[in-house]
């Protein structure tokens, strides 16, 4: 039998996507993708990774930039303190040198375990195998193993047959033909095993187990919220306020306010609705279209043209789509 990693590589080399990170070693381009990857799926990453690399293309341009200017290139993809950090860890990368090694790469804000394995072997040649939950979820049916990942010791020795598997030669190709198997045939309920390169290797396609791999017990039930966004205009402006820089989540970026906001504030129309979900958290938001006498001192208004140039928030990007 062929062994695994030559398998798995040949198949990586037919069919592997085009995506724009996989065109360069720059371990700056290969960072700020890992990083978008995090939280957010490759499709979707893509035209964000190209404007951001446009807008910053060195680390030196993005040590030098404002906080302003990044949240604003990062706005819409959620989760801000990725971008933040991102811009803390360019000052260091650009005073001191983009570091070369794992623990070094591992130091930087914002670059967990997973991470600094992805930068350390696809930028840098070296043996670190790079476990997110594609990953974990190829080797749990890789093995049959219905350990539950939300258990650290599982994920732990998940991780060990992660570097046992990894191919020492090649470890930056290894860990994506790992994820693009996660990402495409390998995928959560209905695997395509048809598709994979590796099912003779793999337990669970044996025993017909797949589908229900990888076990993952929900430690938190997801909460519904319902919660309104008041939509105040006046000669073409809408109304917003800033949250301050040192909140816990999306400092600095500007928000419609709520109705609890706007003491006084006169219910004209509901102008819309949408979902929108933070982690757990399954928001409803109902846009009321509403007018009030004098606006609250803390906020400002904006013209549409005015919009793109400051960081706002997904939330208030949703409301004005839907309200139109
Ligand atoms: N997800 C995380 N890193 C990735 C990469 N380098 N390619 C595709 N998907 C990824």
């Amino acid at each position: 039998m062929r062994p695994f990693r030559t398998r798995l590589l040949a198949w990586y080399g037919r069919r592997r996507r085009d995506l724009p990170w996989r065109t360069t070693l720059d371990p700056y381009r290969i960072w700020v993708s890992e990083i978008m990857l995090q939280q957010t799926r490759a499709q979707t990453a893509i035209p964000y990774y190209q404007r951001f690399l446009e807008r910053f293309p060195t680390v030196e341009s993005l040590a030098a930039a404002s906080e302003e200017g990044v949240l604003a290139a990062w706005s819409g993809l959620g989760y801000y303190s990725r971008a933040r950090n991102l811009h803390l860890a360019a000052k260091q990368a650009a005073a001191g040198g983009f570091p070369r090694d794992y623990e070094s790469i591992r130091a930087l804000p914002g670059v967990g375990p997973y991470t600094a394995a992805a930068i350390a072997s696809i930028a840098f040649g070296l043996a670190h195998a790079a476990l997110d939950g594609n990953v974990m979820r190829v080797i749990a049916r890789l093995e049959d193993d219905a350990a539950d990942l939300s258990s650290s010791r599982t994920r732990e020795r998940l991780r060990g047959i992660a570097q046992e598997l990894l191919d020492p030669r090649r470890p930056g190709e290894f860990n994506q033909a790992m994820m693009e198997l996660g990402a495409t045939v390998c995928v959560p309920r209905v695997p395509d095993c048809g598709a994979c390169p590796v099912r003779s290797q793999c337990r669970a396609y044996s025993r017909g187990t797949a589908s229900q791999l990888p076990v993952k017990l929900r430690k938190t039930e997801p909460q519904r919220i319902e919660a309104e966004l008041a939509l105040v205009r006046r000669s073409g402006r809408v109304l917003l306020w800033q949250r301050l820089a040192s909140a816990r989540r999306m400092g600095g970026f500007w928000e419609l306010p709520s109705p609890e906001q706007l003491p006084g504030m006169r219910r004209l129309a509901v102008a819309g609705a949408f979902r929108h979900t933070i982690t757990h958290h399954h928001y409803l938001f109902t846009v009321i279209a509403a007018s009030i006498a004098r606006a609250p001192l803390e906020m400002r208004w904006f013209g549409t043209e005015d919009l793109v140039s400051i960081p706002l928030s997904t939330t208030a990007r949703k409301a004005l789509a839907v309200a139109g």
